[in-house]
């Protein structure tokens, strides 16, 4: 492990080990409204695969479903990635389920925590909030002309805000330890890049395989809120097309594509 905590260009240049995610565009910003935001600016002007975009710190970080990242300029990791798969824009999902994986499996070997996913993006530790994948596309027509991926990792940050302190968390909270950042983006951009070969190669069958291994969703009972209703009932399964499966009380099935799950 490096000593420093930087995650300025050449730092992080010097130390990837990918082949083309960070290797020709490395933005990095001391200061920005989005990350994500940014990225897809880059794209819409051409920007390549592999173009990274980082900040030490987000003014207006997004999360999913309209809500705000907390984004401080202390110990998060902050990334979108550009990226240009051959893929139709109902697949886009399949980018969210393959960054999910990367992700865990990153900060798995970095740090020994036993990191969970809960269906569809979201990295818990002891069922808290580590990190979160925010996808975002364009598509022209049925095709994905770009899709930009957005992960948010809490690696050294102390506390949270009293209105999430009790469902966030951080690699520092849960181990006591500061990670050098730059090793959590590196493992993380190197799972990446392989899964994105993968998904080439063999296609998004083995992924989601993966994903089901990690995520702690699946054979339990939830509770999908959406805007203006809920479901309880029983996580049945992920079909390929990573909606998820929710069989209710009375026995029906419904088909969940966006929702908060709780886990009861
Ligand atoms: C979620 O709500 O779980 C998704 C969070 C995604 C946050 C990341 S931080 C880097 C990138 N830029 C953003 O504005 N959002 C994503």
């Amino acid at each position: 492990m490096s000593n420093s905590d930087s995650l300025l260009s050449p730092d992080i240049v010097r130390v990837l080990d990918t082949r083309v995610i960070g290797k020709k565009n490395i933005f990095h910003y001391r200061e920005i409204d989005s990350t994500n935001a940014r990225a897809r600016d880059l794209a819409d002007q051409g920007a390549p695969e592999g173009t990274l975009v980082m900040a030490e710190k987000q003014t207006r970080g997004r999360g999913s479903k309209g809500r705000t990242w907390f984004s401080p300029s202390v110990g998060g990791i902050y990334a979108s990635l550009i990226l240009r798969p051959s893929l139709l824009s109902k697949e886009a999902p399949q980018i969210t389920f393959l960054t999910a994986v990367a992700a865990a499996e990153a900060i798995r070997g970095c740090t020994q925590l036993h990191v969970r996913i809960k269906w569809p993006n979201d990295l818990l530790v002891n069922g808290k909030k580590l990190a979160g994948i925010l996808t975002e596309i364009h598509a022209d027509r049925e095709v994905l002309r770009y899709a930009v991926a957005g992960i948010g990792i809490n690696v050294n940050i102390p506390g949270f805000p009293p209105e999430i302190s009790g469902t966030a968390t951080s690699l520092l909270i849960e181990t006591g330890r500061r990670f050098p950042r730059a090793d959590v983006l590196r493992a993380f951009l190197r799972e990446e890049e392989n899964r994105l070969i993968q998904l080439r190669t063999e296609g998004f069958s083995p992924i989601l395989g993966r994903w089901k291994e990690l995520a702690d969703t699946i054979g339990r009972p939830i509770r999908v809120e959406m805007a203006d209703t809920s479901f309880e009932g029983w996580a049945e399964d992920v079909d390929p097309e990573g909606v998820l499966i929710l069989r209710d009380r009375k026995g029906f099935f419904h088909r969940i594509l966006s929702g908060d799950v709780v886990l009861l």
